[in-house]
């Protein structure tokens, strides 16, 4: 137990900052509900301190940023050194060296790793972009527009990526500004899902589609998990169809689920991957890989780049990823994750619940699905049950659709202390919670 984790409340500070924010921030952006505004001052390995003083357990790696964990101090003194050295440069007309180890390594660990050859890259700043730059490049190698994509997929919120479908809520409101390119089609969580899927596809004009987008295990969607056999249909689907195949596995990638990428748990390999959040440890860089046949179709850049953007390559992200993907490369990160995910998941399952329906994961990407008696979504369990935790100082999100899904996606050196801790809290805010 963590004596030193009491109550947290919404103290003076955040709750003067929430109404400063209410006042200055476009309101689409931040919740801040009365009981909830907590404004993060620092943060260290698991854990972080709001401005308030309060301490929290975090068990989101910051949307799955800091899975190395929050200040990593070989990562923190590689910022600082080259903040020092050089901030910005112009990444596609005089680039640093930076750039080109952080290509070099991005290759090495996929491609290369997977037996095929050198991968390019095209580094961007945030997952969206890595999406688009994969759907823009799907359509160069392929002349076709249109995009696969499966229901409660999330790939972002720009509106390229919104093209990958998923969230109805997120694309519902700009639908009238999409491109009428994308087919969702249903991601299977059973092997008879996977079969109806087969159905699905078999009727698909492909002569209209250049691009399949997938995670290989939804993330925002609720954690879910598609049977075996999933990832290696649709690699013979594409290959059959001369459709790309695009991996997002910006939450999954860099260890998440215990293998260095998710695709590894099955062997099979896309011909664009797409990467962010964990990339740097926390600077926002995000790339987008591929093989070589397929990057190779861009023009060669004339001295004006048909695709780039203002902070391409920034040096300190490329630092931080160089340093950060050198860590990840270990074996044994993946090892601990896989460990501490078995802990984790054992004590999950002891929790006696009428609330929950199953408990799912991989690694450390782990979801415990809410249902009502009547089985029904119960995203207003999982609402109260992350305002509660939130004041017995622990920070969790909900994933899925109807945010009915609690999500464990904890830096990976969670102490076995917190972890009895946050279990144990989890054990009594659900039996105080009544399912409807
Ligand atoms: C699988 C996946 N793809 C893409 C994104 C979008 O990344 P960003 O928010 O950096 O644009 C996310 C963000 O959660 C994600 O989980």
């Amino acid at each position: 137990m963590l004596p030193e984790l009491v109550t947290a409340i919404p103290g003076p500070k955040s709750l003067k900052f929430a109404e400063e924010l209410r006042k200055y921030e476009s309101h689409n952006v931040t919740y801040t509900a009365p009981d909830w505004p907590v404004f993060w001052e620092r943060a260290s390995g698991t854990n972080i301190w709001d401005v308030d003083g309060n301490r929290f357990v975090d068990l989101t790696s910051a949307f799955g940023v800091a899975g190395l964990g929050h200040g990593h101090a070989p990562l923190c003194e590689v910022m600082r050194k080259q903040s020092e050295r050089l901030i910005h440069a112009m990444g596609d007309v005089h680039p640093t060296e930076l750039k080109v180890e952080v290509c070099k390594k991005l290759s090495e660990m996929t491609y290369e790793r997977w037996g095929l050859g050198v991968g390019k890259t095209v580094l961007s700043n945030s997952g969206s972009e890595a999406v688009e730059t994969a759907l823009k490049t799907a359509f160069v190698a392929t002349r076709r527009p249109g995009v696969i994509c499966f229901g409660n997929g999330y790939h972002g919120l720009g509106y390229g990526a919104l093209l990958g479908g998923g969230f109805e809520k997120f694309r519902q409101p700009f639908e009238s500004q999409l491109a009428e390119v994308s087919l969702e089609v249903s991601f299977p969580s059973s092997v008879e899902m996977l079969d109806s899927l087969r159905s699905e596809l078999d009727v698909v004009d492909v002569s209209k589609f250049g691009a399949l987008l997938v995670e290989p295990i939804q993330g925002r969607g609720g954690k879910v998990i598609p049977p075996d056999g999933f990832l290696r249909f649709l690699r013979e689907w594409c290959d059959t169809n001369g459709v790309i195949l695009i991996f997002d596995e910006i939450y999954t990638g860099f260890n998440r689920t215990g293998r260095l990428f998710a695709c590894e748990w099955e062997g099979i390999y896309p011909d664009l991957i797409c990467l962010g959040k964990a990339l740097s440890g926390g600077y926002p860089i995000s790339a987008c890989v591929g093989r070589s046949e397929v990057m190779d179709k861009w023009p060669v850049s004339p001295g004006e780049a048909l695709h780039t953007s203002t902070f391409l390559g920034n040096p300190v992200g490329c630092a931080m990823a160089v340093r950060a993907l050198m860590i990840h490369h270990d074996n044994s990160v993946a090892a601990d994750v896989l460990k501490q995910g078995r802990e984790l998941m054992v004590m999950l399952e002891e929790i006696d619940s009428a609330s929950i329906h199953e408990i799912r994961g991989r690694g450390l990407m782990i979801g415990i699905e809410l249902r009502n008696s009547d089985g029904s979504a119960a995203g207003h369990i999982a609402g109260q049950v992350l305002s509660q935790m939130l004041g017995k100082g622990i920070i969790m999100l909900a994933d899925g659709p109807d945010g009915n899904i609690l999500a464990f996606t904890p830096p990976f050196h969670l102490k076995l202390g917190e972890m009895v801790f946050v279990v144990e809290c989890l054990r009594e805010v659900l039996e105080n919670i009544s399912p409807l």
